[in-house]
């Protein structure tokens, strides 16, 4: 997904960010470009396509500059062509603008830039910024950077040139990821902590904003200044760590970067036809969630069905129909023994996985890949959210492309309930039994939910739709029994409203996970989730549930990433 890099210091400064772009490439872009300030005028040179091809452009380029910014692009708004590729230069040429994230609000602010006679040139949200910028600079740069972070909504980190000031870079930022590195002499700035190299390293926080040149970084908060948060410096072996308490807690975040890979990857392939979905435990989970999604997308019944089960049932004829396997390892020994099941009854057979050359990815005939990374932790996490980010981009449609492309900005906005899920854990570290309920797209967000809980707290959770609640299993609800409700879609706001007020009329506590304010009004918490279409959803709904077993997790002194019993890949049957 989208990297931003700056550097200002003694470097030459075409070789800093070029090296900077290098270590952002991992993430996944489709055009990248830079800009720095050459005698009192910005100059930009972008790419589409690889970082190798926009290096191929930098080759002859000799400048005395200094101080630049860089990106890799991950477009939402606009296809990749090198007009709507990273940096945008305002109307008058005075600012040049790196920027991470979507503007929600962007086509407001077109209609205010074409009010004041600006064209845009390109079809990105991003050129916006850069002339808000100019439109608010009246010779202090500074100033203007605070009006026009406070002009836009949505989630951006954004970095800032402006000619009047040829060695200083801005940077602020909103739900978007920016480091600043700060060492002698120098200063750099990265969406990436493994990029952002130099002796102290601090967050951003979430509005702030900051400038920096080769003689320091200062930060300020609402036109004061503010102090930052130092963060561990991430030497290049421990980025795979990269200083966070546990590796669940670190795959947690690295989910919005695994899901882009992943859709990256995934390209214009579709699923088509009737599909049979088979896997394991949070594999099947997330093949669960996609039933919906998989039947809009192929006009066809979909199932999903464990791959164990599938061993023992009936041997009908697969012929015409494609069997899905969905494995995170690709060395699950059900899954793998499922898939020459499969074949046998004649299915075509697809596998998901994240592995290359795994067992899952030879015995199928066809292969998509997850690219979420290595994964640690036992307990799944951007496993599965990779996994739904392959089938979201497996089973849309032009028309729902871009919404598609947004999914790992949502899964990013989804980590900000970060703090209200710590704060909310403390109902599961004390409770007997814990239920996660929804329907359709979210029941499967629900099994999964309460799988997490179950895994690392050791808590008897219990996941299932919400519609079933009434047909037994509310039996067990009592006084403070905590009940996760996801609701996502619009459509079913009713059927939650009236499953939130029956838990509670029975005393039970009911924690609500969703956009909607009218539905967070009915319950007694809420972790917030950016809206996203519904179908698409999964990827997004799961991230408070897998902090909020984290949490408790950590709350109980349990052993969050090696949890009693379990394996990390069940290569039994
Ligand atoms: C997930 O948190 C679990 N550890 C487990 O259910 C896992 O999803 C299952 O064993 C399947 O693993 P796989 O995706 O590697 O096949
Ligand atoms: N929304 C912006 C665009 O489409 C930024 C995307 C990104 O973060 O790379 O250009």
């Amino acid at each position: 997904m989208c990297g931003i890099i700056g550097y200002t210091g003694a470097d030459d400064i075409v070789r800093a960010l070029a090296g900077g772009l290098e270590k952002l490439e991992y993430r996944g872009y489709d055009s990248a470009g830079i800009a720095f300030a050459e005698h009192g005028r910005l100059r930009v040179i972008k790419s589409v396509g690889r970082i190798a091809l926009l290096e191929e452009k930098l080759a002859d380029v000799r400048t005395d500059a200094r101080c630049g910014i860089g990106h890799t692009r991950w477009a939402t708004h606009g296809r990749p062509t090198e007009i709507n590729c990273h940096p945008h230069l305002s109307f008058g040429k005075k600012f040049a603008v790196v920027h991470n994230g979507i503007i929600e609000n962007c086509r407001k602010l077109q209609t205010l830039c074409e009010n004041r006679g600006i064209t845009p040139v390109s079809d990105t949200d991003s050129e916006l910024i850069a002339h808000l910028l100019e439109l608010n600079y009246e010779g202090d740069a500074l100033s203007a950077v605070r009006r026009t972070a406070a002009m836009l909504e949505g989630s951006f980190a954004v970095a800032a040139l402006c000619s009047d000031a040829p060695d200083e870079i801005y940077a602020f930022r909103r739900s978007s990821p920016l480091i600043i590195g700060v060492g002698k002499g120098m200063c750099c700035l990265a969406s990436d902590g493994c990029a952002a190299r130099a002796e102290r390293t601090y967050l951003l926080g979430d509005g702030q904003y900051a400038r920096l040149s080769s003689r320091g970084a200062e930060f300020f908060s609402h036109g004061k200044p503010a102090a930052p948060k130092r963060i561990q410096t991430a030497d290049a072996g421990s980025c795979e760590r990269g200083g966070y308490a546990h590796f669940m807690l670190k795959e947690i975040h690295e989910q919005p970067e695994a899901a882009a890979r992943t859709i990256e990857a995934v390209g214009n392939r579709r699923l088509r036809g009737e599909v049979l979905y088979l896997g394991c435990g949070s594999s099947y989970n997330a093949a669960l969630a996609a039933i919906p999604l998989t039947e809009r997308g192929t006009g066809a019944e979909a199932h999903a069905v464990t791959a164990g089960e599938f061993l023992f049932s009936e041997r009908v004829n697969g012929r015409g129909k494609t069997a899905v396997l969905l494995s995170q390892s690709g060395e699950t020994a059900d899954t793998v023994a499922a898939a020459e099941e499969a074949k046998r009854r004649g299915y075509a057979t697809v596998s998901i996985t994240n592995v290359p050359r795994s067992s899952l990815t030879r015995a199928c005939r066809r292969n998509i890949l997850t690219h979420a990374g290595p994964e640690i932790s036992v307990a799944t996490t951007k496993g599965f959210t990779s996994q739904a980010a392959a089938l979201a981009a497996l089973l849309t449609g032009a028309e729902e492309e871009d919404a598609v492309r947004r999914l790992p900005f949502a899964i990013e906005r989804a980590l900000g309930c970060d703090g209200d899920a710590k704060a909310v854990s403390e109902l599961f570290a004390s409770c007997r039994t814990a239920f996660f309920v929804g329907r359709r797209e979210d029941c499967g967000a629900a099994y999964e939910g309460a799988l997490k809980l179950r895994e690392i707290t050791y808590v008897p959770a219990m996941g299932l739709s919400a519609g079933e609640l009434k047909h037994g299993t509310i039996s067990l609800v009592e006084e403070g029994t905590p009940v996760v409700l996801i609701h996502t879609d619009p459509a079913l706001k009713d059927k939650t409203l009236l499953t939130a007020a029956t838990v509670r009329a029975r005393g039970g506590t009911v924690i609500a996970v969703t956009a909607d304010d009218e539905v967070a009004a009915a319950c007694d918490f809420t972790l917030r989730i950016p809206f996203v279409p519904p179908l698409l959803s999964p990827a997004v709904s799961v991230v408070p549930l897998q902090l909020l077993a984290y949490h408790a997790a950590v709350r109980m002194g349990r052993d969050v990433d090696k949890p009693r019993n379990l394996a990390k890949s069940v290569t039994v049957e």
